[in-house]
């Protein structure tokens, strides 16, 4: 999301809302897992959107960024120097040795899950690759702190060392975010600590049951951006690459759980009886 601090409270989940939340990020990193195996050289940004919406809307879900803000796609497209918010298009033909972020957002039951993550496509560098190493481990590290007691300053914290650790910088104009009923709640969750920018955000005390969107976007050089013309795609502003990996995460007391991570759906309640049972699978 865009960077402003919030004062506001976070909104803690009930136990059916994080089952939903669960459902949700279900169909994300299926659609996701879906989408990397189009990923070859030819194929255009939009016929991965196409893709992604039918996907979504065959599991009975909705995409989360359409309209949102007046977005119009179903995914946000990030290749190479692009850092997030890129709106696919037919123009943009992927070719081999390009990286991609993938970021997709669908509710199920009125609660969201946002999620993202940096693709190869066919052989890319050594250099890409360990952007996207690195990217990937720093969203490991703020997923760890996501436990109750913590404070969000802890998440950016460990974010931050992780990237600036590996010799890459974090961006700092965006933010992860609370994500519930409404795709972008509080608290923001910064990718970075710096004092006096989110006081309010580095405050807040983590709660189980609060479920939160944790984002990092990484540039190799450079942090600085700039905006295309379309007004939403970032693009580092050296030119140099960028990679992004999202999770939606829910607080809990010792193990934070990662809500979109692919999985059988649950039946709904009116499709009970037939069987299945919880499978331990469920809000703790
Ligand atoms: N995952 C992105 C975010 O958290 C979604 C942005 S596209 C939008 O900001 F239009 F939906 F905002
Ligand atoms: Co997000």
């Amino acid at each position: 999301m865009a960077r402003r601090g919030t004062r506001r409270q976070p909104i803690a989940k009930s136990r059916d809302e994080l089952a939903a939340m669960r459902e949700a990020g279900k169909v994300v990193a299926g659609c996701l897992d879906m989408l990397a195996g189009l990923l070859v050289p030819g194929v255009t940004t939009a016929e991965l959107d196409g893709r992604a919406e039918e996907y979504i809307r065959d599991h009975r879900a909705t995409p989360s960024f359409k309209g949102l803000y007046g977005y119009p796609a179903t995914i946000c497209c990030a290749p190479n120097d692009v850092v997030v918010h890129g709106i696919p298009d037919a123009q943009t033909v992927l070719r081999e040795g390009d990286i991609l972020g993938i970021d997709i957002g669908a509710r199920m039951d009125g609660m969201h899950a946002d999620m993202a993550r940096t693709l190869e496509v066919g052989p890319v560098s050594e250099r890409a690759r360990r952007l996207i190493d690195k990217t990937r481990g720093a969203l490991e590290a703020g997923i760890a702190q996501a436990v109750e007691g913590n404070r969000v300053l802890d998440i950016s914290r460990a974010i931050q060392a992780a990237v600036e650790g590996a010799g890459y910088s974090v961006t700092r104009e965006l933010t992860g975010h609370g994500i519930g009923r409404r795709f972008h709640e509080p608290p923001s969750i910064p990718n970075f600590v710096e004092p006096g920018q989110f006081p309010d955000d580095y405050a807040v005390r983590l709660r189980r049951g609060m479920a939160l969107a944790i984002e990092p976007m990484v540039a190799e050089g450079d942090y600085r951006l700039v905006r295309d013309p379309d007004r939403w795609t970032y693009r580092t502003a050296d030119g140099k690459l960028s990679a992004h990996f999202e999770h939606t995460v829910e607080v809990t007391r010792a193990a934070p759980r990662v809500l979109t991570l692919p999985g059988r759906p649950e039946p709904k309640a009116a499709d009970e009886g037939s069987g299945a049972a919880g499978n331990g699978d469920h809000a703790s």
